[in-house]
């Protein structure tokens, strides 16, 4: 049993909206058209895509919406008066994200929002019935998992960060399995966006890479981001706390993982040249009937 506390992640979210500021505005800019009047991020986190949509179209509504409070308030502060930020969940149908945008929207993201909706064809349902004639809805789901540490570390077996990505697989199976409701979704996002009337639906992917050496900041992130996944996976953090007594990760792969994120150790990941970031992130994209 997985429960996530979205307040203890409010932090995290912040810092993860004002780290992708970058690649929120080139993809925010290839979304948009000039004339797209009312936009909604749902499930906004930190609002890093709300904000980008906001400085891409000076002039049009933006509301940022997200169900849990906290992460709401670090929106708001993030997107300084920019967008309307507004409380709704979208287990909870429709009505309540209709009334938050008040008015037919020419644009929805999700990013990685949807995945936690108890039932998610019900939740691209609802966001679809939102879009005016010819709107449409990007979800940001899935891709490639990253890469950032060369396969031989010099400590531990190679490849633990392939072992890593398998292990927060597994952990997404029970933190799906445990939502109050859950319900399987046993096709693709496109099949999803279709299946809610959606049409001209496609698929754009978008690549991040920065070659090593990293500067001190991505350094930074990148341990960050290990550290909030092994959080994850031990049940530290605000990650919410596994109730199963299930063991992600090996315990040798733990305690390499201790080593490489203890900045006193000799092992310490955010001393080495060698780290780089390649992502891959998918938008699935569908329009609503003219
Ligand atoms: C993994 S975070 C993604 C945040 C942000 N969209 C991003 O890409 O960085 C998931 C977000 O969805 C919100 N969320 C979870 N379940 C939700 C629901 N049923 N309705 C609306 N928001 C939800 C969480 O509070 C959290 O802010």
């Amino acid at each position: 049993m997985i429960e996530i506390d979205w307040a203890g992640e409010a932090g995290r979210l912040r810092a993860s909206a004002e780290g992708e500021g970058g690649w929120n505005a080139a993809v925010a800019r290839t979304l948009v058209r000039d004339t797209d009047q009312v936009v909604a991020d749902v499930g906004c986190g930190g609002g890093g895509m709300a904000k980008a949509l906001a400085e891409a179209l000076p002039g049009a509504t933006v509301v940022a919406i997200d169900a849990d409070p906290d992460v709401l308030e670090q929106a708001r502060e993030h997107t300084g008066g920019l967008v309307r930020c507004a409380l709704a969940s979208m287990d909870d149908g429709a009505e309540p994200l209709r009334r938050a945008i008040d008015a037919p929207a020419d644009l929805i993201w999700a990013s990685a929002s949807v995945h936690h909706a108890a039932d998610q064809q019900a939740a691209v349902a609802a966001l679809a019935s939102l879009l005016a004639p010819g709107g449409r809805l990007a979800l940001a789901e899935g891709g490639l998992p990253a890469r950032n540490l060369p396969w031989d570390l010099g400590i531990g077996e190679p490849g633990l960060e392939l072992r890593l990505d398998l292990a927060q697989d597994r952990w997404f199976k029970v933190m799906r399995e445990s939502l109050p409701g859950s319900v399987p979704m046993p096709y693709g996002w496109t099949d999803a966006l279709t299946r809610a009337g959606l049409v001209d639906v496609t698929t754009r992917s978008v690549l991040s890479e920065t070659p090593a050496p990293l500067s001190s900041s991505q350094l930074e992130r990148v341990v960050a981001g290990f550290r909030s996944r092994i959080e994850r996976l031990t049940g530290g953090g605000g990650h919410g706390h596994v109730v199963v007594d299930e063991d992600w990760l090996e315990p040798e792969d733990l305690e390499t993982w201790e080593q490489l994120l203890d900045p006193e150790g000799p092992y310490f990941l955010g001393r080495r040249t060698d780290l780089a970031v390649l992502a891959v992130r998918s938008v699935h994209l569908g329009h609503a009937p003219r």
